[in-house]
């Protein structure tokens, strides 16, 4: 399963790309508006730091002034990937862009109709936001199973990218499930490597170590 990171901030990126897991980065107009300067010159720079597909969406609403921003997002940098939110007119704009090469992330996805319809306009991404389904008392996970199952009964190769990830059992059931990618917040990745047991083990480890040095120099 690839790790995506869900930010616009290049500071967090920056951090996390020497770990060596991060294949790439979603950001959205919300995590955009939070960072300052210009919003081109930042997504060359993530482009740049990650190396790998990093999402940008558009803010146009009508199908042609999406594929218009859309071609305009992917001239920033070969790495970007245009983002639209799931309306009718997103999905004839994701038609008209995987058309012309380019890659296409459908967003806002929150049934498997929805998710069926992106895989048939040759959606390279479908984003089903799974925290958010949870906020309203429907499992986001079982969303994320039935559209793995659909694609696979099919052979779409519309990768499923679970989106609005809020802790590491999505991440877990995720890749239990066989999803594609996991977007997550930079906490969320730092929580992924956390266990008492490992600072313990690693603290005795270090301390065994250290006393029977001791013991040879003063013995
Ligand atoms: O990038 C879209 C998605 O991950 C947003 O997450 O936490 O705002 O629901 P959230």
């Amino acid at each position: 399963m690839k790790f995506f990171v869900d930010t616009g901030n290049l500071k967090e990126i920056q951090n996390l790309v020497p770990l060596g897991i991060v294949d790439g980065v979603t950001t959205n107009p919300s995590l955009l508006a939070k960072e300052s300067g210009d919003v081109r010159l930042l997504l060359k720079q993530i482009c740049e730091t990650v190396q790998g597909p990093v999402s940008a969406e558009v803010v146009a609403t009508d199908a042609a002034g999406m594929v218009r921003e859309g071609r305009e997002l992917a001239a920033i940098d070969r790495h970007i990937v245009v983002k639209v939110p799931f309306t009718r007119e997103g999905v004839k704009a994701c038609r008209t862009l995987t058309g012309e090469g380019l890659r296409v992330n459908v967003t806002l996805v929150f049934s498997a109709t929805q998710a069926l319809i992106a895989a048939k306009v040759g959606a390279t991404y479908v984003s089903p936001f799974v925290g958010r389904l949870d906020d309203i008392a429907t499992s986001g996970m079982d969303l994320i199973r039935q559209i793995v199952e659909i694609y696979e009964n099919y052979g779409f190769t519309t990768e499923v990218l679970v989106a609005s990830v809020r802790h590491p059992m999505h991440v877990v059931e995720a890749a239990r499930m066989g999803a594609d990618v996991c977007t997550c917040p930079a906490a969320v990745i730092e929580a992924l490597f956390k266990h008492p047991l490992t600072d313990i083990g690693l603290e005795r480890f270090l301390k065994d170590w250290e006393t029977a040095q001791a013991s040879r120099v003063t013995g």
